[in-house]
């Protein structure tokens, strides 16, 4: 086989990189290791910056997303009891953030993928790029019970954390940045309404809780928890009893609960591999980078590099010329080290050191009062938490 891009891994970073190549002519495909209901099911995100859904919208693919995305004018912070909200568009100019599973993202892409193009392999594992730095980089992958090679002009690495394409880059001039939490996050899905109308961040005394939700009907809360749990030792109730401990608050409110569908243990990392290209490989999404999800920033990241590597393609086929791909590391990673920044701030304020570090459990407070009591502090959070322009 051979085509223009190759794109290996077919989650939300792949296939809408496919839709905008596509839909500017660029001939493309994407090859992904699962198949489609995996790809489909997995429970990941599901807050989206302005930026996504514009990004959504340009690929065509927001016809669901316009019609069942809950839009949101805020969050709401709890801590010693205390309830304060961080009013979006007050603190930002207008700005509101919009909740959309990735699960339905993905849905969404792969149906039209499916149906216009570009070819979409599934059980199609990369096993090596290839040659990245020549003119026609080859994928090396296992399809149908046999090897087959893919011949690429360019190669794009969307498969992950956990991808191949990140260890093709040589050690030398190679630099990676991590950081992981003494922590995990235990994250359910509950058929029960929302017991609230925007997403709650609680610090309670004994550690971080999350009121989401992916529509009217299903909740979806997480729960701190010590690194390396077992989602089998957290039965229903004991996932309710102490999520109603950490949001409880002096105030005429209750914790709406429900059979519990879904139930999934998230390690927190925050991780940075610098350059995103090499030759004619290119990491976007968390191939490259991964955050704690704290700040929602992990899809919106994801999509703000295909948004920056769709238009440098753009001018690539338009012009020839590779200017823009020459600045799409340095462009990308701005923008990643803002979000690595607070993602990693938020997840220190709002969650219990394991050590029982009474300092930190004082600064963290001190942190969260400031918010709560000034227009400046609230407002740089609400400006991080709703998106940082797309080219800083
Ligand atoms: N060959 C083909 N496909 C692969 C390979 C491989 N060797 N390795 C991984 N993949 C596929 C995975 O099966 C997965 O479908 O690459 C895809 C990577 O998708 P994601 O992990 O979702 O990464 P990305 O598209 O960058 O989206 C980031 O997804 O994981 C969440 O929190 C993350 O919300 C963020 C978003
Ligand atoms: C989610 O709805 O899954 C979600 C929302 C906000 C976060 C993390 C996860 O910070």
């Amino acid at each position: 086989m051979r085509t223009a891009v190759g794109i290996i891994g077919g989650g939300p970073a792949g296939l809408l990189l496919a839709r905008l190549l596509h839909r500017t002519g660029i001939d493309c495909v994407v090859l992904e290791a699962r198949t489609r209901e995996d790809v489909e099911q997995r429970q990941r995100a599901g807050m989206l910056e302005q930026g996504t859904v514009d990004a959504l919208r340009e690929a065509g693919a927001a016809e669901r997303l316009d019609a069942e995305g809950l839009v949101h004018q805020g969050i709401e912070l709890r801590f010693e009891r205390e309830r304060h909200h961080i009013d979006f568009p007050a603190l930002t100019g207008g700005r509101t953030v919009t909740i959309y599973a990735q699960t339905e993202i993905v849905k969404d892409l792969v149906a039209l993928q499916l149906a216009e193009g570009p070819p979409l392999l599934w059980e199609a594992q990369a096993l090596a790029v290839e040659k990245p730095e020549s003119a026609s980089p080859v994928v090396r992958f296992l399809h149908e019970g046999r090897e087959q090679t893919l011949i690429c002009d360019w190669v794009i690495g969307c498969d992950g954390f956990h991808g191949i394409s990140r260890g093709t880059f040589p050690a030398a001039g190679s630099h990676t940045y991590e950081r992981d939490h003494p922590y995990s996050w235990l994250g359910i899905l509950a058929d029960v309404a929302p017991s609230c109308d925007e997403l709650i961040y609680a610090r309670g005394q004994s550690g971080f809780a999350l009121h989401s939700m992916r529509s009217i009907h299903v909740s979806r809360l997480y729960l701190q928890v010590p690194g390396g749990t077992d989602a089998d030792d957290w039965p229903d109730d004991r996932i309710w009893d102490e999520l109603d401990a950490r949001f409880a608050v002096d105030a005429d409110w209750t914790l709406h609960r429900g059979p519990i569908t879904a139930k999934s243990v998230t390690p927190m990392r925050s991780y940075v591999h610098e350059p995103m290209r090499h030759g004619r490989l290119v990491l976007a999404g968390d191939a490259a980078h991964i955050v704690p999800p704290t700040g929602a920033k992990g899809l919106n990241l994801a999509v703000s590099d295909v948004r920056v590597l769709a238009r440098t393609f753009a001018e690539l086929h338009r012009t020839g010329s590779e200017r823009l791909l020459d600045d799409y590391s340095r462009t990308c990673l701005a923008r990643v080290w803002q979000a690595t920044r607070f993602s990693y701030d938020m997840t220190r304020m709002l969650h219990a050191q394991p050590d029982g570090d009474v300092f930190e459990n004082r600064l963290q407070l001190a942190r969260l009062r400031r918010i709560a009591s000034s227009r400046h502090a609230a407002a740089e959070l609400a400006t991080n938490y709703t998106g940082l322009p797309l080219l800083t």
